[in-house]
């Protein structure tokens, strides 16, 4: 039944929440809608920086704090076999902020929603990598570049546009397979992304807990957790046993 790749198979995964489930950090959906004890509107939107920013940047300096204690799981290492295998032909789109699968070691990843382990200033742009170091005792950080005082989390808020999306849009238009995995289907524009690949022609894979709401959109769906689904699927598409 399962799908197998050519290396010269264009492929775009967009992950969600879910992927790092298993590595200890909990989803949105499975919160009630709150994030880490937190209602979303009180730290997750510009106006909650203007109006709390001591509250949002706490928020934001635990949930780095939190990254420290966690590690990629065999869902994020099985994507960077498979894009061993398909090199460029692969693009992953990630709607996380935390930074397991660059620490796994995917290469071609797009953080559309942002990266916690970045600041960026609002005058200048610049933005700074702010987690390894002293950073992460810092009441605020200040734009070395120009000097404005509070560079804000690089985390793309409610009300916010998505960063590359038209870099995304356009690999998903063109691509051969289109998987998405761990991700509940709910949030736009990411959610939009697999009606655009089906109406495409890309075939579409699924993984995910609990079906998503658009999972009939999926040419394939494989119900399940994606550190277990995913090593044995990643094996059967690149033809190895
Ligand atoms: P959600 O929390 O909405 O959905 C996570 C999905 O992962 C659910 O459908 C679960 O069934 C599934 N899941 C849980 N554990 C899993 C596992 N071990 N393996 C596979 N699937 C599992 O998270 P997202 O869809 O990522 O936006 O949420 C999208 C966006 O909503 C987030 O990026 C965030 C949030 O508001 C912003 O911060 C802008
Ligand atoms: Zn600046």
């Amino acid at each position: 039944m399962n799908s197998t790749f050519e290396k010269e198979t264009q492929v775009v995964i967009l992950t969600g929440a879910g992927i790092s489930a298993e590595s200890g950090i909990r989803t949105f959906r499975a919160s009630d809608g709150l994030w880490e004890d937190h209602r979303i509107e009180d730290v997750a939107t510009p106006m909650a920086w203007e109006r709390d920013p001591e509250l949002v940047w706490g928020f934001y300096q635990g949930r780095r704090r939190q990254l420290l204690d966690v590690v990629p799981n065999p869902a994020h290492d099985a994507l960077v076999e498979l894009e061993r295998f398909l090199g460029d032909g692969l693009l992953l789109v990630t709607q996380n902020v935390d930074d397991l699968h660059s620490r796994s070691g995917s290469q071609n990843l797009i953080h559309m929603h942002g990266e916690l382990r970045k600041l960026r200033c609002e005058e200048c742009g610049e933005i700074l990598v702010a987690m390894d170091d002293v950073h992460l005792e810092d009441k605020y950080v200040d734009c070395s570049k120009c000097g404005v005082e509070r560079m804000r989390p690089h985390i793309v808020w409610f009300h916010e546009m998505p960063l590359k999306m038209r870099e995304i849009e356009m690999a998903v238009a063109d691509c051969d397979v289109f998987i998405a995995i761990g991700t509940s289907g709910h949030v736009y524009p990411a959610a939009g992304f697999l009606g655009l690949a089906q109406a495409c022609g890309a075939h579409c894979i699924g993984i995910n807990l609990d079906p998503p709401q658009n999972v009939d959109l999926f040419d394939e769906f494989h119900q399940g957790k994606a550190g277990e689904l995913l090593p044995d699927l990643v094996n059967s598409w690149v033809g190895s046993e």
